[in-house]
């Protein structure tokens, strides 16, 4: 009945540091087993501690935490009634519940991942200074050795970076061609008048597929849309790693390097969000043969030499909070740089705190640990793996982020116009108390036209923040998600009684087209007793 907020890595007291001659007081060293940041020492990876490696005298294996939780946080799980209550109150939007009132908070790992004890130590030694503060020099040094890129630029989250990029690049009329859109970043590039092509390979869409890289972009279809819209149509191609919306799809280096070769030939520019890097950093390392024994920084460098700019959600890498940009085209880099101290802060902070700033640049450096870096794709799998027993129909193979439930089949029996996958997301609140999110139709923008643009994908995720909850919390989710498919036909559809112009899904309110909510939690106390 709770949740880890802070927790210390076993494994890194465990390495030994090699060919490190010389240790200074505020200084981080690359390319060994260790950094050093602050004085303390940071592992890195070198000895490949996964999951997998650890097997059950079954032969068989479990997620297992290479931590241990040493702060926690207590969590409340209210009766039926009550959590019916709330959710109506939240206009049947998992966005507007009080975070008090949910028991396993799996809207977001944005912001929510534990915190390791390196992370607090060096948030205590933060720089706090307008300008030339010392904070911004050492994550700026880790971002620049981490992706070789020669510039970073701060911003406040990566939504900010988005502004920033598509404020400089989009112009009126232009094509930002892309795997997947994210909503904000489709939401900025529409803003500036331009507009989106999605080129994910037609893998990506299926719910299930045994593709290992179901983000990668379809060259046929890169080369069909350059030639359609014109190169100097296009304002850049976007590649998103770990694709959120289509269940958090990972993006292969084979496909990164095909696409930045096409980009080089033609002066495209190539756009990397890197916020679900780490997810994707993982599949690299356990789908693709070639990247088996390589090290992870030397996959992120190679990713920066493929891309013309990367930016970041730093509420997610880094598993803090903040953003940033970086880019070695001293070009775009000025004119970017002008934007900043204009929307987001002056230059060495960018609207980020100084705390968080270091806590991005020690979270950064543990992203280079497999240790780290599987527990969210491990966890993810094993709830996937659950709820499919169960015949629960999720997305596979399992992402990274969180586990994404297919409502369109779930609920198949509503419309996509009454948005099966927020219902499904209201009435998985209603059995459990868990907050997921809806990752469908409402998600999405109305077309010009004012007519619904119906998801390609209706999706209810549950995300898992890294290193936060348990398996037997986990086992929790699939239980009740097992009993609510049993009932999945006493879900109704929803309808909007108020919805914002512009990323409706965050705080729109909606209602329940019949009395079904009440119904389900009826149905629900009579089969769980005193059960909560
Ligand atoms: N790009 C991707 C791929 C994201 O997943 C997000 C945020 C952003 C950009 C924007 O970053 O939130 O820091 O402004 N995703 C969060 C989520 C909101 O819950 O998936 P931000």
């Amino acid at each position: 009945m709770h949740e880890a907020a802070v927790l210390p890595c076993k494994a890194a007291t465990k390495v030994v540091p090699r060919g490190i001659s010389l240790v200074l007081g505020q200084v981080y060293i690359l390319l060994m087993d260790v950094f050093v940041f602050h004085g303390q020492q940071i592992q890195k990876n070198k000895r490949r501690i996964v999951m997998s490696n650890i097997k059950l005298r079954s032969g068989g294996t479990i997620p297992l935490e290479m931590h241990r939780a040493r702060m926690v946080q207590k969590i409340n799980l209210l009766p039926v009634n009550e959590r019916l209550e709330k959710i109506q109150e939240a206009g049947f939007n998992t966005f507007l519940l009080r975070n008090r009132d949910v028991f396993l908070d799996m809207l977001t790992d944005s912001g929510t991942n534990a915190l390791s004890d390196n992370q607090f130590a060096a948030m205590f030694q933060a720089d706090d200074s307008y300008a030339g503060s010392e904070t911004f020099f050492r994550l700026e040094k880790v971002l620049v050795d981490l992706f070789g890129k020669k510039h970073f630029l701060p911003a406040h989250q990566g939504r900010a970076c988005e502004h920033i990029i598509a404020r400089t690049l989009v112009k009126p009329g232009s094509v930002a061609i892309m795997n997947y859109h994210f909503t904000t970043t489709k939401a900025h590039i529409t803003l500036m008048g331009g507009g989106i092509e999605e080129i994910i390979s037609d893998e990506g869409l299926k719910v299930k597929s045994d593709a290992p890289f179901k983000g990668d972009i379809d060259i046929d279809k890169l080369n069909e849309a350059i030639k359609r819209i014109g190169t100097e149509n296009i304002s850049f191609v976007r590649i998103e790693a770990g694709t959120n919306l289509v269940g958090g799809q990972p993006v292969s280096m084979k496909n990164m390097r095909e696409v930045s070769a096409i980009c080089r030939a033609l002066g495209i520019k190539l756009v990397y969000d890197a916020s679900l890097l780490a997810d994707n950093l993982y599949f690299i390392k356990t789908r693709d043969e070639e990247f088996r024994d390589v090290d992870i920084q030397e996959i992120m460098l190679e990713i920066g030499r493929l891309m013309d700019i990367i930016y970041f959600s730093a509420r997610k890498l880094g598993s803090s909070r903040g953003g940033g940009i970086l880019t070695s085209d001293d070009e775009i880099f000025s004119q970017m740089r002008e934007l900043v101290p204009l929307f987001e802060g002056f230059l060495t902070y960018g609207g980020m705190s100084v705390r968080d700033m270091e806590a991005t640049a020690v979270g950064l450096i543990e992203t280079l640990d497999m240790g780290v870096i599987s527990q969210t794709p491990v966890f993810v799998e094993a709830l996937c793996n659950e709820m499919q027993a169960n015949g629960v129909p999720v997305v596979l193979p399992p992402g990274g982020l969180g586990c994404h439930v297919d409502a369109r089949e779930f609920c198949n029996h509503i419309p996509q116009e009454e948005y099966p996958a927020g219902a499904l997301a209201a009435a998985l609140f209603i059995v459990s108390g868990v907050r997921g999110m809806e990752r469908g139709t409402l998600s999405e923008q109305r077309n010009p036209d004012g007519s619904e643009r119906l998801a390609e994908m209706e999706l209810v995720r549950l995300a898992l923040p890294r290193r936060v909850y348990t398996l037997s919390q986990i086992k929790f989710v699939a239980d009740r998600f097992a009993w609510l498919f049993e009932n999945r036909h006493m879900i109704g559809g929803l309808r909007f009684t108020d919805e914002p112009k512009v990323l409706r899904f965050f705080i729109g309110q909606l209602e329940a087209i019949g009395d079904w909510p009440q119904a389900l939690a009826k149905k629900f106390a009579e089969d769980f007793g005193g059960s909560l």
